[in-house]
């Protein structure tokens, strides 16, 4: 057993979506005020957590593996604690303390990290398996400052949880209610963000749009966020679409600082499925409120969520959600194939019967006809001249190339080829806005040169 009195490493291990990225990053500063020290490397580690995510199966099965491999590699010779936090700590408690193979230590739920101190200390001390996964309608973690990578962007998450109840959707069950920060304690923090040299910020929610404290709607809050000297660049996600005020429109197209980019997840294009998944809204709904997106907003990036296969989908109603994809011309879209999650309203209303075979072959046409307006949408851009913030190049590799993203969230890579342009681009600092023409353009990527 690890000695009280050591301190203690830790290897903190993320899945799931910007949400759980964050909470991560919450974590570690509450833990790292108790003198723990996080490493990267799971084998230097005396106690590995796991922040899960539980919206698909595949995403659960992942970290069950995760979990095998760590117990097998460390053997019973240098044993090590295993403590499961996210979403999957809410979902599957019962089924993570019981099962015996996978040998959990503690379990923390999204709205328990303040405790993950006296959890790790009672499973580490006193040998019990310890666990609190206690959803809450007030905790914000407004007082809890994250420790972030360093970088150009800041996550801040502005609303947690999610009222909505898509019917195949765990989230409201794993996050709980939907809460807001106030404006003061948001803008507080972007100020200490800009003074750290942060660029850009991301506000974050389960339905970030859906915002409100107090008489403070989103609009008010972004307006106010965008007053901050030094953040060049907001974004948001994930919006829902029920929530898009005209007034949110009109600010969004005149403040400079609010990125022109929309996830408007718009999950199927059938009434009928759109009705039995919850979301509020038709066909003809979705397709109006992208107009008026566009009519306000004409440079607009929008990109999408899709599911395929939701619970009696008919090949024809498929169909609509095809016809709505060549109709928007989203930039780009996530494609899912239906996974049944256990407590959801689908899960106990509709047998998961859409065959897999159909499942795929649904996403594959789906995928398909994207993946062409996708090139082209960023074919378009070839010959545009375009501001980039810079970012760290991904990956480790030293040879990397420069990379950034324009206003609508494109990556785009910075040419080197020639001696000029390498010229060019090492006068480029991480954090700079830089001005880029595009030259050529994949499905996946930008490519530019200065100018
Ligand atoms: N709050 C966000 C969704 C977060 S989950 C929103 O409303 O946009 C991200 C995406 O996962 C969803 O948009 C949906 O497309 C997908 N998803 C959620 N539950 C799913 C399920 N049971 N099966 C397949 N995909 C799912
Ligand atoms: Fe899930 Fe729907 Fe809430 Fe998004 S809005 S988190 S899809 S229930
Ligand atoms: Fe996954 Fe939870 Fe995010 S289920 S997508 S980590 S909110």
């Amino acid at each position: 057993m690890i000695q009280p009195f050591e301190r203690k490493k830790i290897c903190l291990l993320t899945w799931g979506c910007q949400m759980n990225e964050y909470d991560s990053e919450l974590v570690r500063s509450i833990l790292k005020k108790e003198d723990y020290e996080f490493v990267k490397d799971e084998r230097q580690a005396d106690i590995v957590m796991l922040n899960t995510c539980a919206i698909r199966e595949h995403a659960h099965r992942k970290v069950y593996g995760r979990v095998h491999s760590i117990r097998h590699e460390r053997g019973k010779r240098n044993p090590v604690m295993i403590g499961i936090l996210g979403c999957m700590a809410t979902n599957l408690r019962q089924d993570l303390l019981e099962d015996r193979s996978l040998k959990i230590d503690f379990i923390a739920g999204p709205d328990s990290y303040k405790r993950l101190p006296q959890l790790i200390r009672e499973a580490c001390d006193e040998g019990q398996k310890s666990y609190d996964v206690t959803l809450s309608e007030f905790e914000t973690y407004s007082d809890v400052y994250p420790s972030r990578k360093e970088g150009v962007n800041a996550w801040i998450a502005v609303m947690r949880g999610c009222n909505n109840f898509c019917t195949f959707c765990v989230v409201p069950y794993t996050r709980g209610r939907e809460r807001s920060r106030s404006p003061e304690n948001v803008v507080d923090e972007v100020k200490r963000l800009a003074a750290e040299g942060f660029k850009q910020v991301t506000l974050l929610g389960q339905n970030v749009n859906s915002y409100r404290y107090e008489d403070h709607d989103f609009a008010y809050l972004m307006d106010e966020v965008s007053k901050v000297e030094g953040i060049e660049r907001i974004r948001f996600t994930s919006p829902h679409p029920k929530d898009f005020p005209d007034r949110f429109l009109e600010l969004m197209a005149a403040n400079p600082k609010i990125c022109k980019h929309i996830h408007l997840p718009l999950q199927a294009g059938n009434d009928r499925v759109l009705d039995m998944m919850n979301r509020t809204y038709t066909k003809q709904e979705f397709l109006s409120l992208v107009d008026k997106i566009r009519a306000k907003i004409p440079e607009i990036v929008l990109t999408t969520d899709i599911i395929v296969g939701f619970p009696t989908e008919t090949d024809q109603e498929f169909d609509d959600t095809l016809e709505v994809v060549q109709k928007v011309q989203f930039d780009s879209a996530f494609m899912f194939k239906y996974s049944e999650r256990q407590g959801t309203i689908a899960s106990k209303k509709h047998p998961d019967d859409v065959p897999e075979a159909v499942k795929t072959e649904r996403i594959v046409r789906l995928n398909e006809i994207q993946k062409d307006i996708t090139a082209r949408k960023n074919q378009a851009h070839i010959g545009q001249v375009h501001e980039i913030l810079i970012e760290p190049p991904a990956g480790d590799k030293p040879d990397a190339h420069m990379v950034g993203r324009t206003d609508g969230n494109k990556l785009v890579l910075l040419k080197e080829d020639s001696p000029l342009e390498k010229r060019k681009v090492v006068f480029f600092k991480i954090g700079d806005m830089a001005k880029v023409r595009i030259i050529d353009a994949t499905p996946h990527v930008l490519k530019a040169i200065p100018v």
